[in-house]
């Protein structure tokens, strides 16, 4: 509270409601459960013809059309075990009645983003959660980035500097061993991959 000679006292509070809540978890004994993950990766890749969508722009190599069960599959079981802790963790924090609805993956499936491939903006209707797993980031590789809901109807004013109660877009650099979950409205891309190795994660949805 401050007060002048002549005017009026306020007092002034900012509250923020409705944030965005992103669940970032890193595995610490990623190296091996990853070095096992990537030889299935690589004999699913073999046996599964690409199932990109019609509709994405860059050559990214993806099972989302052709194989988008991965965590019902045997060899996938111990990461679809991780997804259900992560997606379990974050439920509790965003206080879901997930004891009652439990929560079920949906679909999980994999992507390999070669040089110059990226994601163009997009959400994943119908789920709850949705999230990725990081299975092999090379040094310099894309993040993903997380789109303000806001940004689609409201003028953006001019800014004097970004932060994050301003911004329409972050990236969040991304590491191996790493997940990422937020709720399936939050609209999210990945930049055109700037390095010559694979990007490659397991990407998933659960509903309730
Ligand atoms: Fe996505």
């Amino acid at each position: 509270m401050s007060q002048q000679p002549g005017q009026m006292s306020v007092e002034r509070a900012t509250e923020t409601l409705f944030p965005t809540v992103i669940q970032i978890s890193q595995l610490s004994n990623a190296t091996e459960f990853n070095k096992d993950l990537m030889q299935k990766v690589a004999k699913l890749r073999k046996e599964t013809p690409n199932g990109r969508p019609d509709s994405w722009t860059s050559s990214v190599y993806t099972t989302l059309n052709t194989a988008d069960q991965l965590h019902l599959m045997p060899e996938f079981a111990e990461l679809a075990s991780a997804i259900m802790g992560e997606a379990n963790s974050f439920a509790d924090t965003l206080n879901l009645a997930h004891n009652q609805y439990p929560l079920r993956i949906k679909d999980c499936w994999v992507n390999i983003y070669g040089p110059k491939d990226g994601q163009e903006m997009h959400l994943h209707t119908n789920s709850v959660i949705s999230g990725s797993y990081y299975l092999k980031v090379p040094q310099g590789g894309s993040g993903i980035v997380l789109h303000s809901p806001f940004t689609d109807n409201m003028f953006e004013p001019p800014l004097a500097g970004i932060n994050a109660l301003n911004s329409g877009a972050a990236e969040l650099p991304v590491e191996e061993g790493m997940f990422v979950l937020f709720r399936s409205w939050l609209k999210h891309s990945v930049r055109p991959s700037p390095v010559k190795q694979d990007r490659i994660s397991i990407s998933f949805n659960l509903m309730m």
